[in-house]
């Protein structure tokens, strides 16, 4: 295993899990949100303001891309970023291990839906609810683990760890 990726919907917990994480295997964390936004200057609601969705998925990809170069990271993505089978292949091709961390619906909705990540504000709950529900299948063909997100952080953290080999 090169980097363990964390995948899932907004509000699973792929940041707070991934430091965790971090922490406790005592690898290196890799943001790729937070790295786009660095890049580029900007938080992501004025990159898809500004320079639109589309744009953004092309910073995705190849921040994604980018991995090829990093190795002993825990890494969050952004919770697009594997429900697009071509990243999913580029990080299978890359043999880094992706862990789903699977929370239900109303779980991830209850910690994003105050917040001003953009497709919050753009969707509606049952237009969100319906994204969560088109991307599962998308995460879960992606993800080597699945683990129950919806306990607290270092609980998840550790059965991350304790699931690896
Ligand atoms: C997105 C999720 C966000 C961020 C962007 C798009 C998505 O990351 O990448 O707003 O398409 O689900 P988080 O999953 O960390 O909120």
């Amino acid at each position: 295993m090169n980097n363990l990726i964390l995948c899932g919907f907004m509000g699973c917990g792929k940041t707070t899990v991934g430091q965790r994480l971090a922490q406790l295997a005592g690898m290196g964390y890799l943001d790729l949100d937070q790295q786009i936004q660095e890049e580029n200057g900007m938080p992501i609601p004025q990159i898809f303001a500004q320079l639109g969705q589309d744009h953004f998925r092309r910073l995705e990809h190849q921040a994604i891309a980018r991995l090829a170069q990093r190795e002993g990271y825990v890494v969050s993505t952004g919770g697009g970023a594997l429900a697009n089978p071509q990243n999913a292949a580029a990080i299978d091709h890359l043999h880094d291990k992706v862990v789903f961390l699977d929370a239900p619906f109303q779980v991830c909705f209850d910690r994003i839906r105050e917040s001003d990540r953009p497709l919050v504000q753009q969707n509606t709950p049952e237009q969100l609810r319906a994204l969560f529900d088109s991307r599962r299948s998308h995460y879960l063909a992606a993800a080597d683990l699945k683990v129950d997100a919806s306990l607290p952080v270092d609980q998840v953290a550790r059965a991350v760890l304790d699931a690896l080999p």
